[in-house]
């Protein structure tokens, strides 16, 4: 059996650790061994996103490490992870592989736990990778489509498809291996009662686009005043290439993750405009960026064939 989940951008410019979306741009797959033994956890990397993942402590051995201790069983794993999803992007690829390994592994070993519970693993697993669990690209990887976290104790998301093109502008730039904990470290503790008050208006105007599939208010939303000004000064170009990309069109536009992609919102029609003003303002800046446009991803699947990625 083989599980696939896909990248994704989280958070959506408002929506801090809450709101994020699964995106067909990449995947990663995940194999599973299981044998009688104490426990020992393997993992093995291949595919193009493979290299400088640590061999013992990552987010899929976490994953498996907590699903053993719920089954109360005692085999030995081995977790074998095809990394399509390039890393420490801002893309969700540590959260994907916990997902694909909490999904595969509570199926090989009969647990009956619901897909809330599975999010709840995979984004406690997520502490391998970024130093502190959080739950927005996990569920959105597990679940697909765009997700809401409504509520942390129990976990529970919203689910919604919307119709909607996001393009990714990826640079091609070095992050430290602890990027997202160095992103969370510089993001504001404390906010005013101003800052709280947008930041509310800005979900509600999520929400209300959400529902009524206006992805002019969706757009809207894509930005706050808290944690992406705090992040946008380590973004190369950010502001600039945030300015011409809106001009361009886009109906919103915001960080993907903790940085250092980005993501733009865009229609049908309008997205290779907007995918060809992204990658010009990238060239313009003398940054080297690939820019995909991708749409809602599927949810995190098992299958039993063998096709190749
Ligand atoms: N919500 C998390 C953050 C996602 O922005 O820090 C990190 O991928």
């Amino acid at each position: 059996m083989k599980a696939r989940a896909y990248c994704s951008s989280a958070n959506l410019g408002t929506g801090f650790d809450i709101a994020a979306v699964a995106l067909d741009a990449f995947y990663d797959e995940v194999e599973i061994n299981l044998s009688e033994g104490k426990g020992d956890i393997k993992t093995e990397f291949s595919g193009p996103y493979s290299e400088n993942i640590p061999e013992s402590e990552n987010t899929a051995s976490l994953a498996a490490k907590l699903l053993l201790m719920l089954s109360n069983k005692s085999y030995d794993v081995e977790i074998k992870v095809w990394k399509g999803i390039p890393l420490g992007l801002g893309l969700g690829s540590s959260g994907a592989t916990a997902v694909a390994v909490a999904k595969l592994l509570s199926k090989a070993l009969g647990l009956k736990i619901d897909e809330m519970r599975l999010a709840s693993i995979a984004g406690i697993a997520e502490r391998a990778a970024a130093g502190s669990a959080h739950y927005d690209n996990v569920t959105a990887s597990l679940l697909g489509g765009l997700v809401v976290i409504y509520s942390f104790e129990p976990l529970r998301a919203m689910q919604f498809e919307p119709k909607a093109n996001f393009v990714l502008g990826i640079p091609d730039v070095k992050t430290p291996a602890q990027k997202t904990a160095i992103m969370r470290a510089i993001t504001p503790k404390n906010i005013t009662l101003d800052s709280l008050v947008q930041s509310l208006a800005k979900m509600a105007a999520f929400m209300i686009g959400l529902y009524s599939n206006s992805l002019e208010l969706i757009g809207m939303a894509m930005e706050d005043k808290v944690v992406e000004p705090a992040r946008a000064v380590v973004i190369p170009a950010y502001d600039r290439i945030k300015k011409f990309v809106k001009e361009a069109g886009a109906y919103g536009f915001t960080i993907s993750g903790a940085g250092p992609s980005v993501i733009a919102l865009a229609d049908e029609k309008q997205a290779n405009s907007v995918a060809k003003a992204m990658k010009e303002a990238y060239d313009y800046e003398g940054i080297n960026a690939k820019v995909i446009i991708s749409r809602p991803a599927k949810a995190c699947s098992v299958d039993y064939s063998d096709k190749d990625h």
